[in-house]
């Protein structure tokens, strides 16, 4: 996607210096910066602190951390040993690198895309750390691929004049780019399609008005923030005609982990007949789950709930609490919508229904 008119991905990785650059997710919209990671650590800093996220976008991070930690872990071998490599590591190595990848699947425990490419770059390093990196990168394309096929599924369902009702961002800011909910929106418009989209707010962390409205923004698509508990009204009056969520993970059964409040959205829209699309790469559902009961539910720091940050108007970001001091919060970063009130699923592979997932697993 284009930023004052040049061309980025969300998150990309420079073979040759093992530099991750991805665009800070929490300065946006006040500051479009790129932040740099120069190790597998600060990228999985990258990813704890939200300076990259979203279920594709984590996931890439995640293959470019593993692969930074098999470069890193062949670096300081004496000249003999880094010949070996690819024949065999030492076991401070292997060590090393099981530990890395402990450290980056701890990051973000509900993200399936993080565990996926984990795995993959894992598997690929233990080969050589060149096999890694290009694991890495082939990750990172299949990534965008999917989204835009996603995008292509999805925009079949999109008319002249829909008006879309979307959760948290699952944009190109949470892929490596186009996106998953957005993604048909963004090529519907390609297709000269007008459409509108309500971005709920999505507190704690404001995914919603923040990025979702500035990719909006950014690609001219007609759109409003609304509060996040203003969906039942807006659909009790006509005024949504589908609503498109990403998902962070999903069961075999297509039960479906995305940002909190995804679930209400779901039960009012079935409510109001109206169609609930999940838009989702096949790299996020978890086969090795019978149902949504299984997805592990990230908990996130109550200082989320309890505080606000933006910029003064002097543009410096200041946090203030906005709660009841002495108060606590509970702050669960994604709740599970079961498949009963799922219309169906628009992937890379096509539009499909909840019960024909196992069927179109190839892999
Ligand atoms: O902002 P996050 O990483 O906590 O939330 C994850 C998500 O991006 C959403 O749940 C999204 O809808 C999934 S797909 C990008």
């Amino acid at each position: 996607m284009k930023v004052n008119g040049k061309h980025y991905r969300t998150i990309w990785m420079n073979n040759k210096t093992g530099v991750v650059s991805m665009i800070d997710q929490n300065e946006l919209p006040f500051a479009f910066i790129i932040h740099e990671a120069c190790g597998y650590r600060d990228t999985c800093h990258a990813i704890v602190s939200m300076i990259t996220r979203g279920a594709g976008a984590i996931g890439a991070a995640a293959g470019f951390a593993m692969a930074q930690a098999f470069c890193e872990g062949i670096r300081d071998e004496k000249p003999a040993r880094r010949e070996q490599k690819g024949e065999g590591y030492s076991p401070e190595q292997l060590a090393f690198f099981e530990r890395a990848r402990k450290s980056i699947e701890a990051t973000r425990p509900t993200a399936r895309n993080l565990f996926y490419a984990t795995e993959r770059v894992y598997q690929a390093g233990l080969v050589s750390a060149e096999a890694a990196l290009q694991q890495a990168q082939a990750l990172a394309d299949e990534n965008l691929e999917d989204a835009r096929k996603i995008g292509e599924y999805g925009s079949s369902l999109i008319l002249n004049g829909s008006r879309i009702l979307t959760h948290c961002n699952a944009g190109w800011l949470g892929f490596v780019d186009y996106g998953s909910a957005l993604a048909p929106v963004y090529i519907a418009k390609e297709q000269g399609k007008e459409c509108f989209v309500y971005a709920d707010e999505t507190r704690p962390r404001n995914q919603g008005a923040r990025l979702t409205a500035w990719e909006l923004q950014n690609e001219g698509i007609p759109h409003r923030i609304v509060p996040d508990n203003a969906g039942a009204h807006l659909m009790s009056r006509g005024m949504i005609d589908f609503v498109i969520v990403g998902a962070d993970r999903i069961a075999a059964n297509g039960d479906t982990a995305n940002k909190i409040g995804t679930f209400e959205k779901a039960i009012v829209a079935k409510e109001f007949g109206i169609p609930f699309y999940v838009a989702v790469p096949f790299s996020t559902i978890d086969f090795s789950l019978t149902d949504g009961t299984q997805i592990p539910i990230e908990e996130r720091s109550e200082d989320e709930v309890l505080s606000y940050s933006g910029p003064d108007a002097e543009g410096i970001i200041r946090t203030i609490r906005m709660a009841s001091p002495g108060s606590h919060a509970l702050n669960p970063a994604f709740d599970v919508t079961p498949t009963r009130f799922i219309t169906g699923f628009i992937t890379e592979k096509g539009i499909i229904q909840a019960d024909e997932l196992l069927k179109w697993k190839t892999s």
